[in-house]
């Protein structure tokens, strides 16, 4: 049976050409015996009926909130609903909610809300990529709020790209894995590092490596968004941590990652340790630039402490520590020593071999190694928030029930 039956789901529709999609996805709603009100922009109205979408729903819709339907209904609402939709979203509409704007029922009803907030953007490809959107989507994400992604293609402008409102399957598939997982991870703490490291040659060059933070930080904010409370501790990198269970700590050095990471492990249920740490830093980074005199030169380098292995040493009774191994050959057996000598409950193996896989791809392809058995969890090229989900579901199966 879906997730959906007997949910109470509200629908805001703003007003965009792709409103059409909000009445096959009423439909689909309904289908899921999922109890649906719409609420309209007064501008939606002119891309579609309000008596489709009431004969869809079987309910009145509501659009102004001093009108006939009631002054207080957007709070009641805002009360009633399990979760709350907003397909399509415009820039327009995801602005006003991101500054708290009320000037209609969608608006209004979006700050009485205490369910969880679903946004499906659709906009022009400059429009989604200009940064006054884009602040305005981190801020939505950043009260808890989340999104169903853009697709690509042609859009209404004629130009091709992305910014089209994802398809009502989908929504209704995402919401009915959500209502499925809800917070299966609720007094949870988990600690997460994630990004590279860099470690000093002088003040300008460093040793790095290429990792983006976005396995990391999927995996943060897939935690968060299950109810866990998450340590962050993010190498160098662009990403941004937007959730509010997510405590983010920035550090640069593996020494700095080190220190962050063995603070909060003695407080926390899981770890994993998704960054890449560089192994060896240069033994006396120098003062000043250095300058380029010599037709030759060397760095002398000294070993960084093994984050991993110094966890798995003074890992407790029921805590979980989760590794990655990042190989290019001979990769199970590289990892599964990884997962002895580090005294690991898991290891997640990405390998450079596998096309859209491992450093700054948004997909990545792993494998699930554990300690307890041989046993190998085989995984698909999927998204790294995809991944993510994997990762907590394989954690949530086999060690956290
Ligand atoms: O950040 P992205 O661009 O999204 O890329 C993701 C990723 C490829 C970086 C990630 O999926 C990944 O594989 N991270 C681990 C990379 C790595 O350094 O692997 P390793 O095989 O060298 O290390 C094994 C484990 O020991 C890792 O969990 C690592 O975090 C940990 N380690 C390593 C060295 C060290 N000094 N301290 C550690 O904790």
């Amino acid at each position: 049976m879906s997730q959906l039956a007997g949910k109470k789901i509200l629908l805001g529709i703003s007003g965009s050409i792709a409103a059409y999609k909000a009445a096959f996805l009423t439909r689909l709603l309904i289908k899921n015996d999922a109890e649906v009100q719409v609420l309209m922009t007064p501008s939606a109205a002119s891309f579609i009926s309000p008596l489709t979408l009431s004969t869809l729903s079987k309910k009145p819709v509501y659009s102004d909130v001093s009108g006939a339907e009631g002054w207080n209904n957007h709070v009641e609402l805002g009360l009633w609903a399990d979760a709350y939709i907003v397909a399509p979203a415009t820039a327009n509409t995801l602005s006003k909610m991101a500054s708290g704007q009320s000037d209609n029922m969608l608006t209004a009803a979006y700050l009485s809300a205490r369910c969880p907030v679903f946004f499906a953007p659709a906009m022009d490809l400059d429009m989604w990529k200009h940064p006054a959107n884009r602040r305005n989507l981190e801020w939505l994400e950043s009260y808890g709020d989340h999104f169903f992604n853009v697709g690509y293609g042609e859009l209404a402008s004629g130009l091709v790209g992305e910014g089209r409102m994802a398809e009502p399957e989908d929504i209704v598939a995402q919401l009915d894995a959500f209502f499925t997982k809800g917070a299966d991870l609720r007094g949870k703490r988990i600690l997460i590092t994630a990004g590279p490291t860099y470690e000093p040659i002088d003040p300008v060059r460093f040793i790095g490596n290429r990792s983006s933070g976005k396995m990391g930080v999927a995996l943060a904010e897939a935690a968060a968004r299950r109810g866990a409370e998450v340590d962050l501790v993010l190498g160098p990198s662009a990403l941004q941590a937007r959730h509010n269970n997510i405590r983010l700590e920035r550090v640069e050095t593996a020494r700095e990652m080190y220190q962050a990471a063995t603070n909060l492990f003695e407080h926390c249920d899981v770890a994993i340790l998704a960054a890449a740490v560089a192994d060896y830093r240069p033994s006396n980074p120098a003062v000043e630039k250095i300058k380029k005199k010599r037709e030759e030169m060397s760095i002398d380098l000294v070993k960084n402490p093994d984050i991993a292995a110094t966890l798995g040493k003074s890992k407790k009774e029921g805590q979980l520590l989760v590794g990655f191994a990042l190989e290019t050959q001979n990769e199970m057996e590289n990892a599964r020593g990884k997962l002895e000598r580090k005294n690991l409950d898991m290891i997640v193996l990405n390998s450079l071999r596998d096309k859209g896989a491992a450093f700054n791809h948004d997909t990545n392809r792993v494998r699930i190694l554990h300690r307890f058995n041989n046993k190998t969890d085989d995984f698909e090229l999927k998204s790294k928030a995809d991944v993510a989900e994997d990762i907590l579901d394989t954690l949530l199966r086999d060690y956290l029930t």
